[in-house]
């Protein structure tokens, strides 16, 4: 039985390896040889340098490391994020597409072999459950969306991207609703150690006082309002740090927003077109969501409101995975998984709605929250303090929910991602809050 268990766990794995590879090199298909190794963005690494760093790291984690003594916790080398920041990657000797693409290769020959003989009924948290793979699974995910980040920053021709499909058409009256959540005893995060990183744990008990949050994402047309009403003139709307990133950045409208004779475009990868007005509002920074906030009479949820209103089921008084249950995300519950390359009508996928009556907290855009990136009451690192703890402070502001360009494996309703709250190549967006 265990064996049987074992073989089913070992071909899921490389299924999904299989899969993630597919994945990466199709969206990077369309890219000349130039296009791969410029950089497009100072804060975008050279897109061969994320290929090589996703193979290096798996080689790191499911060669290397397996047998749950870490040696390096990152790889060495010029793959090593540490030792060569973001601004130097361009300047690092990187190898062709086609000579990665054959060292991938090779590593993925000596992980499967490596797999073969894993023992997946180990109690070592590194192996239990399949978490390292999962771990190495996740980061070819998260470094896919990096991918699409710096797509969208691509300079020369706009990235075609390989869409599917279009998004399906809205219907939602939550546009302007609020929903209430009560004063109570709560709990957030996970205690799962297959699939979530060490920040999501453990779960814990939060009890909050009574608020309102919005019942979907703040919409474009909602957001061309706040700019209308003057909202990136009127000083008073922005905190300090808003202020001086206003002042620095002269920035009007969210990012790749352009003004015309007929109202506001926007652009995502090569489709220029006028914004849509019940998708989301995406490419904001922390500040602008803060700004609009305030200018709305209401605040950002912190990210404890946030979770609370995604997973809280009142009838089983516990956390759901996903706003619409345990189920993984599929091209029916939300606007994941670059399916159609962008944001989808707010009520277009009928099945992404909470417990408690929230809409969309799941795909289409990140939302920022008003928290910043510390570790819960009780944290441990693992498996390596780089992941995470690496980031707490107050440097960073947490942001939930995954967007359009998040693979279904790298999302759930306690995963936290975060950054600074200047950045707006994020595929950001968020929903406000108010106490009651
Ligand atoms: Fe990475």
């Amino acid at each position: 039985m265990v064996k049987r268990q074992d073989s089913t766990l070992r071909n899921s794995i490389c299924a999904k390896l299989m899969e993630a590879r597919e994945r990466t090199l199709l969206l990077v298909s369309p890219l000349s040889d130039e296009d791969l190794r410029v950089q497009h963005d100072p804060l975008m690494s050279p897109i061969l340098w994320d290929l090589g760093h996703i193979a290096h790291f798996e080689e790191l984690w499911l060669t290397r490391n397996l047998s749950g003594k870490i040696e390096f916790s990152e790889m060495p080398g010029m793959y090593n994020p540490f030792e060569h920041p973001r601004a130097t990657r361009a300047a690092l000797p990187l190898p062709s597409l086609h000579a990665l693409i054959h060292t991938a290769a090779e590593i993925r020959t000596d992980t499967l072999a490596a797999l073969e003989s894993a023992d997946l009924q180990s109690t070592h948290p590194l192996l239990a459950g399949g978490f390292v793979y999962n771990m190495v699974l996740q980061h070819e995910y998260q470094h896919n969306e990096t991918i699409l980040q710096t797509l969208q920053l691509k300079s020369g021709e706009p990235y075609r991207a390989p869409r599917a499909i279009s998004a399906p058409p809205g219907g939602s009256d939550a546009f302007d609703r609020m929903v209430r959540i009560d004063a109570g005893e709560y709990r957030i995060g996970t205690d799962d150690r297959a699939a979530a990183y060490d920040n999501e744990r453990p779960q814990h008990s939060v009890s909050g006082t009574a608020f309102e949050i919005d019942a979907a994402p703040v919409t474009n047309a909602a957001y061309e309002q706040f700019i209308a009403d003057g909202g990136y003139e009127r000083p008073e709307l922005w905190s300090d740090d808003g202020r001086a990133w206003l002042a620095d950045s002269g920035a009007r409208a969210p990012r790749h927003w352009t003004a015309s004779n007929d109202g506001w475009t926007s652009r995502t990868m090569d489709v220029v077109a006028p914004i849509a007005p019940d998708h989301p509002v995406c490419h904001v920074c922390y500040h602008e969501a803060d700004a609009y906030a305030r200018w709305a009479d209401k605040r950002l949820p912190t990210e404890q409101e946030w979770e609370i209103a995604a997973s809280w089921n009142s009838a089983t008084s516990s956390c759901q995975r996903f706003p619409w249950g345990d189920a993984d995300p599929t091209a029916l519950h939300a606007n994941v998984d670059q399916l159609f390359f962008g944001t989808a009508p707010i009520g277009a996928f009928e099945q992404n709605v909470s417990p408690l009556g929230c809409y969309g907290m799941i795909g289409d855009v990140w939302e920022w929250t008003s928290s910043d990136f510390t570790g819960y009451p009780g944290f441990a690192a693992y498996p390596y303090p780089e992941y995470s703890e690496a980031f707490f402070g107050t440097d960073y502001k947490v942001l939930r929910g995954g967007s359009w360009a998040t693979r279904p494996g790298a999302i759930r309703n306690t995963f936290r991602n975060w950054d600074y709250p200047i950045r707006r190549q994020i595929f950001s967006g968020f929903r406000c809050a108010r106490d009651v």
